[in-house]
Formats: structure tokens, C-alpha cells, sequence
């Protein structure tokens, strides 16, 4: 993308433009005379504050200076990009090097799981073997999650990964050697269990790995980041409980054992959050099958507290997100989204889910089930740790539950929250209000600063100038959910909605795809790969499946709504050149045309949000 953007951010399009045809200034844009189709008076018009153009007449078409370079000189996307590259000093690079950078990585680390599970199963394994079912793990739990182990001596593995073609600078960037000052190579995971990490997609991320002497330490030593692999944004066993977390929501353990045993237990919505403070990815991750969240902590004070200071500065975060998602692309859609229910399972002292489990499959469930919301567990938490029988005790513990408050989008719960701090501390509802905004932007006493650094992280796409956040919505439905759509439905959205010539790309190339006749692989621009990929990938909050076809129709709506309004935009900007608005009433019936359509959408688009049932 990055090249892209940098192609667009130094074109101009006016000039571009002014190039092929001669441009009359009309206005705050330029005129001229269709290129695309014989006409008398102009109604080809360039906008340059939106580096646009639009055709009122009988184009009827528009977009930016990429779909004009293609139309004109009838070249492809990925032609027009290098020429309007070279127009501006950028030489076009094959970005798919990235792409297929992550390919071979992911390729590699499979291979290692392989490996790994044949070591397993060879005789001199046999204690690692004993060790798991020791631990109670039954053989189908060992397949299921691939478990495996690494030889502890001679480097076989990367012996093993290089006779099979891979170098080993890739075998290091894959994480799984390392290189000594002198240039060698040697296997990073030597005589431990091996346990297999897959990404939300299933392909195999990184691995994590336990001593099996207990005294050895690290007791987990995990995959280092990696271009595929970042612990705080996979979740174990994710790839496994996709389908019975969306129906019985996620429940958040903190170790992989904790997971497998639940899954040998028919606990199957289980993931595993590796031990580190459930991060803001990882809630956008479960939150794109379910609005249900319960996390199980393991019942030690320490990590305890550790959870409860990370949910304090993420819960923000998390709240913010869900917002925010609500809010931006296809905002009808998720007006009401079920708000994120998160809720807190505490172990007895000294038990982790797996030993819980291991003790009393029977009562997991209702232990799960007996989670406490997130609001009562932390208060009951934050009370506990303080003196609430003195003044200052009492306004920290308030002041810290305030800030949660503050987060909570809806208000009506806000108000059943504030209503319980006031009973709870002996403090005015109103004051608790008044005091809330204060509260929610200072980082509170003597803590660490309450913005999360995540929220600022630029992998977490942000509807920012150069994207289109709807679009990208709308290709992400379809590229993620597309099979459950109708043919029709999906053949109902237009390219010329999108005001992005990459989107518009992808969106043929998912059309193509879909062409039943068409037996030669189509492919995207090797430019746009990443960018795909991204799209294919990227959290997707959608409540349920069965609201996909739902939340496509309003997504498309959106978006044609997002078209026509710029096409308004467009027209009023065009009519205020008094010349035109006399001669040529083409624009003005676009005008017409369009705000028409605009009403229309609105009353569906109203009829269908929630309020008005
Ligand atoms: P625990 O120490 O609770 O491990 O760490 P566990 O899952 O109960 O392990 P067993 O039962 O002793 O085998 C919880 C999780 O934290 C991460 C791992 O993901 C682990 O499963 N962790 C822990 C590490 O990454 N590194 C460590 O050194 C320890
Ligand atoms: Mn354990």
C-alpha cells in the first residue's frame, strides 16, 4: 500500500488530466469537454480538492487519477500504476515480495511442525511421551494439537529444514534458529515439548515450547516476533474454536495446557491468551465471532493482580474499539451491536484451569457460567485491595471505577453503573457524573499512564485520509463471508460506488473469481497483494453469521450512500459555475437523480436500524 499512497499523495490530478484534454476553470474545478464521449458543451469535470473527476453526461462515471489513466489509455491497474509512478519519481517494486515473504516463513514453520511430531513419535521420545499422558493427555488431545518435540542435540532440525531446501538466514527469520556471533547456526528449541501455534487462519505461526525437567528454565520458551508471529495478537487454539465459540462464546484461559484439557474435555471454546495480559487484538479477534468473552484466571495473587492492572488501562481500549468499530464502516449494521460482555472467572488459590479441569470436569461449566461482569469482579477486587472504611481509600477505589465508567458507550448502563458506585461508596450519583470527566482523562493517582499503547499501534487500521473505511468494510465482508452471500447480492454492489481504484481492482478481482467459466486463476496486482491479504485477514466484527447477508445489504448501502453523496458534492460544486447551471441541465438532473436515491436509502437504512422495529 505504502507505494500506492505514495503515488497518490504526490500526483496531481489536474495536471494529469490537463495533459489530454483542455481544461477551462470553472469555479473551485475544471471543465472540459467529455474524452470519453462526443459532446458539445462540457460536463467533464476535475475536482481537485478530492483529486476527482466526473463525467455528468453520458459517462455517468467517475473516480480518481488511476481509473482515469486506465480509461484513457486503456491499461490495466498495475500499468497505470507504474506510469503514474514514473510520472512522479517512483519506480514501482514488486510489494508482493512481502506477501510471499510471509508464505515461506509459515511454510517453514510447518515443516518444523512435522518434523517435530515425527520426533515425537520415535523410540527415544518415549519419556516426553510418558511425560504427556502423565500429565493426563489422551492420544487423540497429542493429535489434535499437534503436539511434538525437538531433539536436544546436533541441530536436526535445521539440518532436516536445510537438506530440504530452506536457508538458514529463513529458518532464523521463521524463528527457529539462531546465528552465533561467528555465523553459525544452531536450533533454537532443543529437547522440549513442542507445541504448535496456529493464526486465525490456521497456518502455523510460531511454536511454544515446555522444559520437560521442571527445574529447567525458561519453563515456556515461545517463537520470538516474528513477521508471522505476535503473541499478543494470536490466540491458542483459535483455529479450533472458531464455530463453538460463536455459538457459546469464548472463554479465555491463560496457558496452552489450560486449552488442550479443556478441549479433551469437550470444552471447546476455549483459547489461551499465552500468559500475557489479554491484549487489545486479542478481544478484536474473539470479538469478530462473539460478543461473550469470559476469562478464567488462574487463582495465584500475583498474576492476579497482573490481570486485573492490564484489564484496568485495556478496558478503555476495549471499549473504545467496540465503539469504534460500531461507528465507522457500515455504521447501521452494528448501531446496536450486543456491547462486548466480559466477565471474570477466578480459580481457587493455587489451581489453573488445567488442574480444575483435570479435578472436576463437571463443574467447569458452572464455574464459567458463574462469571462475575467485569464491572463487579473489579469492584469486588479494588474494594478488597483498599481501606474502603477511609476517606482516601474510598475516592481512589471510586476514581479507578469511574474511568471504567466513563468508557462504557451506553448510557443507560452507565447509569446503572454509577448508580451502584454511589451505594457502594456513599457518594452523590451527581457528584460521581460530574466528577467522571476529569477522572477519565487524567491517568488517575500515582499510576502509569492509562492510553494503552495499542490503541496507537498503526496496525490496527484507522480510517485515516487515505483509506476508505466503508470500502474496506464492504470487501472484507465479501472476501471473508462471501460464500454464505447470494450471487445476486454480492452482483448488486458497483464498482463505481467505491472511490478507491485499488478497491474497485479487488472487487473484480473477487467477481472474476466467482465467474463460473472463467477456469484461468485471476489474480490481483502484485502490488495490492498485501493489501488483500490485510483484508482477508483484518478483524471482522460481525455478531453472528447469520446476520452476514444482513449486514452486506446495509454495508452496500452505505457505500452507495457514501458514492452519492460525493456525487452531490460533486454536482452542487459543478452547478455553481452559473454557465453550466444555464446551458446544460445534465447536472442537474444528476442532482436530482441522486439526491433521490440518497432519500431512498436513508428510509431503508432507518427502517432497518434497530430503533425503529
Ligand atoms: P503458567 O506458568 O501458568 O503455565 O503460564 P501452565 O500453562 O500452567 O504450564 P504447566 O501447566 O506448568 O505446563 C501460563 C502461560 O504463560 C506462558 C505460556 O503460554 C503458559 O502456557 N508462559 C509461561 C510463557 O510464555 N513463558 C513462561 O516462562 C511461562
Ligand atoms: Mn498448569
Amino acid at each position: 500500500m505504502t507505494q500506492l499512497d505514495d503515488v497518490k499523495s504526490r500526483l496531481d490530478i489536474v495536471e494529469l488530466v490537463g495533459g489530454y484534454v483542455q481544461l477551462q476553470r470553472a469555479g473551485s474545478s475544471f471543465k472540459a469537454n467529455c474524452p470519453f464521449h462526443q459532446e458539445r458543451t462540457p460536463s467533464f469535470f476535475v475536482f481537485p480538492d478530492r483529486q476527482s473527476w466526473r463525467c455528468f453526461g453520458a459517462c455517468a462515471e467517475g473516480g480518481d487519477a488511476f481509473s482515469f489513466l486506465m480509461k484513457q489509455e486503456r491499461v490495466d491497474f498495475r500499468e497505470a500504476l507504474v506510469r503514474l509512478g514514473a510520472r512522479v519519481g517512483i519506480t514501482i517494486t514488486d510489494q508482493a515480495e512481502s506477501g510471499g515473504r510471509s508464505r515461506l516463513l509459515f511454510e517453514i514453520n510447518d515443516a518444523a511442525r512435522q518434523f517435530f511430531q515425527r520426533m515425537l513419535a520415535e523410540p527415544g521420545a518415549a519419556f516426553v511421551r510418558e511425560y504427556l499422558h502423565r500429565r493426563g493427555l489422551n492420544d487423540r488431545s497429542l493429535q489434535t494439537f499437534e503436539f511434538g518435540y525437538s531433539p536436544a542435540r546436533d541441530n536436526r532440525l535445521l539440518a532436516h529444514l536445510t537438506n530440504s531446501g530452506y536457508s538458514a538466514e529463513d529458518i532464523a527469520e521463521a524463528g527457529l534458529a539462531r546465528e552465533t556471533d561467528d555465523g553459525r547456526y544452531y536450533d533454537l528449541f532443543r529437547g522440549r515439548l513442542m507445541i504448535p501455534i496456529r493464526d486465525w487462519s490456521a497456518r502455523v505461526a510460531g511454536f511454544g515450547s515446555r522444559a520437560l525437567d521442571d527445574n529447567a528454565t525458561p519453563k515456556y520458551l515461545n517463537t520470538p516476533g516474528t513477521p508471522v508471529f505476535d503473541k499478543s495478537r494470536i490466540l491458542y487454539a483459535m483455529h479450533l474454536a472458531k464455530e463453538p465459540v460463536r455459538q457459546h462464546g469464548a472463554v479465555i484461559v491463560e496457558g496452552y495446557m489450560d486449552a488442550v484439557m479443556a478441549h479433551q474435555h469437550g470444552f471447546d471454546n476455549v483459547v489461551a491468551s499465552m500468559g500475557t495480559a489479554l491484549t487489545e487484538h486479542q478481544v478484536a479477534l474473539v470479538r469478530r465471532l462473539t460478543h461473550r468473552v469470559t476469562m478464567a484466571l488462574d487463582g495465584d495473587p500475583a498474576g492476579r493482580n497482573a490481570t486485573l492492572r492490564s484489564l484496568e488501562s485495556s478496558w478503555g481500549v476495549f471499549q473504545q474499539r467496540d465503539q469504534r468499530s460500531a461507528g465507522q464502516a457500515g455504521a447501521s449494521v452494528l448501531q446496536q451491536p450486543e456491547a462486548l460482555d466480559l466477565r471474570v472467572a477466578e480459580l481457587p488459590p493455587g489451581k489453573d484451569p488445567d488442574d480444575y479441569i483435570r479435578q472436576s470436569p463437571d463443574q467447569w461449566a458452572e464455574f464459567i457460567e458463574a462469571a462475575a461482569p467485569l464491572f463487579d469482579y473489579l469492584l469486588a477486587a479494588l474494594t478488597e485491595r483498599v481501606d474502603t472504611t477511609n476517606a482516601d481509600g474510598r475516592t481512589w477505589a471510586a476514581q479507578t471505577m469511574l474511568r471504567f465508567v466513563a468508557h462504557v458507550p451506553d448510557l443507560i448502563k452507565r447509569d446503572f453503573y454509577l448508580d451502584a458506585l454511589s451505594v457502594r461508596f456513599g457518594v452523590d450519583v451527581a457528584t460521581l457524573r460530574a466528577a467522571m470527566p476529569a477522572v477519565a482523562r487524567t491517568n488517575g493517582p500515582g499510576r502509569r499512564s492509562r492510553r494503552a499503547p495499542a490503541i496507537a499501534d498503526e496496525a490496527v487500521p484507522l480510517p485515516g485520509r487515505d483509506r476508505n473505511a466503508t470500502e474496506e468494510w464492504v470487501l472484507q465482508l465479501l472476501l471473508q463471508y462471501g460464500e454464505q452471500l447470494s450471487g445476486d447480492t454480492v452482483r448488486s454492489v458497483r464498482p463505481e460506488w467505491f472511490s478507491r481504484s485499488e478497491n474497485r481492482e479487488i472487487l473484480r478481482y473477487v467477481f472474476s473469481r466467482m465467474e463460473p467459466n472463467i477456469n484461468d486463476e485471476v489474480s490481483v496486482p502484485t502490488e495490492l497483494e498485501p493489501y488483500l491479504e490485510r483484508l482477508l485477514n483484518g478483524d471482522l466484527m460481525l455478531p453472528t453469521p447469520a446476520k452476514v447477508e444482513r449486514a452486506w445489504q446495509q454495508a452496500c448501502l452505505n457505500l452507495e450512500r457514501d458514492h452519492l453523496n460525493k456525487e452531490i458534492f460533486q454536482s452542487t460544486d459543478a452547478m455553481e459555475d452559473k454557465d453550466i447551471f444555464e446551458t446544460d441541465s445534465e447536472i442537474v438532473r444528476s442532482w436530482l437523480i441522486s439526491t433521490n436515491r440518497r432519500r431512498e436509502i436513508d428510509l431503508q437504512l432507518q427502517s432497518a436500524s434497530p430503533h425503529h422495529k
